[in-house]
Parts: structure tokens; sequence; C-alpha cells
């Protein structure tokens, strides 16, 4: 089955094939969107289609992914992550209907899973051998995961800034590291040059069209868990803007397809530092680049490499954008946590700091339903989650000085 019509640019809405085209729009260069033909899928896909598939990844949705086959499929288990009544959570911001998406539970603890699955899977159908992909680090940790078992490994471009741990799956995996003394930005444009230069297979976020696709699928089944009763709000942290678009491009598919009739407000939670989408939002113009400095490694971006999608989604889904201090994102870690049993990584933990302004701001009100996708594991990033967790008491091997803690913390 034919199931992709082709590409229509985000920017100028110039069509293009599947065949002719690679990465960017002929016309401007702006970043695509893969169109389906959804009269087609209408119908293979229904709720009754979907309740009856006992897959349980994004692979459930492989009729509306830009792969054909499952022979690609990387063997890890992407998608299909909990979503959770998260009541004490919500309780605490004075909302009945808070729900949490944990994608930190993907294979390599995060949502790029998602991205890099599908893009590992095409590469796999189009006869691609070396794929490359710049990251601030969980994008290609999940392409070193998604690629660990092929016979020619990825190689990655990461800023030399990045945490440690994420570093430790790249070489753990085996991918090649390339460590760029600069910018994930900088990160980016040289993996972009060294792909022209030795033909290899870019990756990298919403320059290549896949990675909206993958990340579509986190929509899919919020829509699914939540027995199809569509959010009022999505809270999404945002540094390329991707997993924002590839959310809203989610929900909209669903939407053709006739399977919800409702669409949620897009809401992208950035860091003040690192504010590019929240501040092209606000003043109505195009994308300009900031210095992109804050805490939340994963969102510290400069240039947004997939903005205009991104402002796109927030226009039409009657969306806003917030900002946050490092401060803020730093106190989600534990709030989330301790309300939630969730870690997350500071990147994971802005979405909630996103919803707590605006609960307090009256934005989000008590009876509305509000998700919040966590989109990273803390255990990606310890040292700033000790910035704010509290220390161990020293006790030595002193049984009285356990007493005195039991007694000076209350502890019966
Ligand atoms: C944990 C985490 N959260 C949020 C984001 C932001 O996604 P995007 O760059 O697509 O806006 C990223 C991207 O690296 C991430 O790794
Ligand atoms: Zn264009």
């Amino acid at each position: 089955m034919k199931k992709i019509e082709g590409f229509r640019c985000v920017d100028c809405a110039t069509e293009s094939g599947l065949q002719e085209t690679k990465y960017t729009c002929p016309r401007c260069g702006g970043n695509l969107s893969v169109v389906y033909d959804h009269k087609a899928l209408r119908k293979r896909i229904s709720r009754k289609s979907l309740k009856a598939d006992p897959e349980r990844s994004l692979w459930r949705y492989l009729d509306l992914l830009p792969v054909s086959g499952r022979a690609g499929i990387p063997p890890v288990a992407a998608g299909w992550t909990p979503l959770y009544h998260a009541k004490k959570l919500g309780a605490g911001l004075g909302l009945k209907g808070l729900h949490l998406k944990d994608d930190g539970r993907n294979p390599s603890a995060s949502f790029k899973d998602r991205a890099s699955a599908v893009v590992a899977a095409r590469a796999f159908e189009t006869g691609e051998k070396t794929v490359a992909g710049a990251s601030t680090g969980n994008a290609a940790a999940s392409l070193a995961c998604m690629m660990a078992q092929r016979e020619t490994k990825p190689v990655i471009f990461v800023p030399r800034t990045a945490p440690p741990a994420k570093v430790a799956q790249l070489l753990v995996y085996g991918a090649t590291v390339l460590s760029v003394d600069g910018t994930y930005d900088q990160a980016f444009d040289l993996c972009r040059e060294a792909c022209d230069e030795f033909g290899w297979y870019n990756r990298n976020t919403g320059y290549n069209p896949f990675t909206r696709e993958g990340k579509k699928t986190c929509a899919f089944e919020i829509c699914e868990q939540l027995n199809w009763k569509v959010p009022d709000f999505m809270f999404v942290s945002v540094g390329d803007g991707n997993i924002l678009s590839g959310l809203w491009k989610g929900f909209t598919d669903f939407h053709a397809l006739g399977l919800i009739d409702k669409l949620p407000r897009m809401v992208a939670v950035q860091a003040e530092g690192s504010a590019a989408i929240a501040n092209a939002w606000k003043n109505g113009g195009p994308i300009r680049p900031v210095d992109g400095r804050t805490v939340a490694d994963s969102i510290s971006v400069s240039l947004p490499r997939d903005g205009a999608a991104a402002v796109n989604a927030l226009k039409e889904s009657k969306g806003f954008a917030v900002t946050i201090s490092d401060r803020e994102i730093l106190s989600a870690i534990p709030a989330l946590a301790r309300g939630a049993s969730v870690f997350a990584e500071p990147a994971g933990a802005a979405a909630y700091a996103g919803l707590a302004r605006c609960a307090a701001a009256g934005t989000v009100r008590e009876d509305d339903s509000v998700v919040i996708v966590v989109t990273g594991s803390g255990l990606k990033d310890v040292a700033s989650a000790m910035k704010v967790s509290g220390r161990p008491h020293e006790v030595g091997t002193s049984m009285a000085t356990v007493r005195r803690v039991a007694a000076r913390e209350k502890i019966s």
C-alpha cells in the first residue's frame, strides 16, 4: 500500500516527492513534513484495530510511519511508555486532571529514541550505510542505542560539555564519538558538513524530516492511553522544537484519520536563557538566534532547528510559550520525583516547571486536563540533580550518630 503522498515544506508549503528530496525543501531550504494518504489509511486504522493490536512499542503505528517493513526495526522496544494520572503532583498545583508521560522509560532513557528508531529503520530500508548525527546528548545516545547491533556504527558529534552519562552511553554502545569543542549548534553544522563530504546519512533533528515522524508516536499513545479523551493542554520542554512539532503532527494525523475529534493546545516551555522559539512566538516575527545558555543542556539551543514548525504548532493549536528560570527547572526535579515518583533530567523536568507557573497564574485551571511529557531520565545528569536534592547525613559508623539524626529528623 502506498501510504505516503510526499513532503510539504513547513515554511513555503511547496510539495516534493520522497524519491527526489532527501532532507529539506528544494525551493526554500525549510524543513519538510511528511504527508500521508489519510483517505487510504482511514480504511486500515480505527480505534478498534488499534485496540486489537498486541504490539507494545511505537511500531504499533507502522502504517503511519515512513517505514514499509519490519526488517530494519531496531530490536529494542521504543515507545509505549507509561502515562500516569499524577494525582498528588496535580493536587499540589490545584489540578485534578494532570497526567505525566514518562518518556525517560525508553531504551536509552529519553524521548529521542522515538526519532532514532524511525530514522534507523528508514536508513536500513533505503540502504544507507553510515548514519551520523549531532546532539546535545540524548539524540546521539538514542541513535547509538538503536544502531548498536548493526555492523556500521553511527558517527556522533557532541559538545564537549555534554553530561558524562550521555557520553558514556555513546561509547558503551560503540558509536564513533567526535567531541566538539563548541556548542550544540556548532556540532550540528559540523555534522552537516561531514555528511555532505562523506555521503553519510544525516539524522540531525528537524533537518531530517523523519525525526518528527518518530516523535509523533508519543501523541498517538497519549490518545489511546487517555481512552481517546484528548487533553486540553500539552506541556512540552522545547529546544529545537522538534518534540513539540512532532507531538502536534501526531495529534493532527489522528484528527485527519477521524480517530479524535478535538486537538490540544500546545504549550512550549523554554529556559529563559534559551528561548528563541518563545521570543518568536511572542514577537510574531521570524526565529532569531539567542545565546543559548541554561542548566538544562538538552534544551540549550541558539538556533532552533525545527523552530518554524514549532511556532506553527503553537499558532495552529491556539497554544502559547512560557519561559522559566534555571532555578525553577532545578526545583522541578525533586518536585516531580516526590510528587509523581519520576526522576527527570533538567530538560525533562522543565515542562512541569512551566506548568507550575501557568497554574499559579491561572492560565491553566482546576478542571483542565493537562499532560506533561517528561522527556529524559534524571540518571542522565546526576550532577544537576545533586544541586537541589540535599545531601546524605554523614554518620560514620556510629549508632549514636544514627540516633541523633533520627531524633533531629523526627523519624520514629
Ligand atoms: C530530555 C529532552 N527534553 C527536551 C528536548 C527538546 O526537544 P527539541 O530539541 O526537539 O525541542 C530534548 C532534546 O534534546 C531532550 O533531550
Ligand atoms: Zn520551502
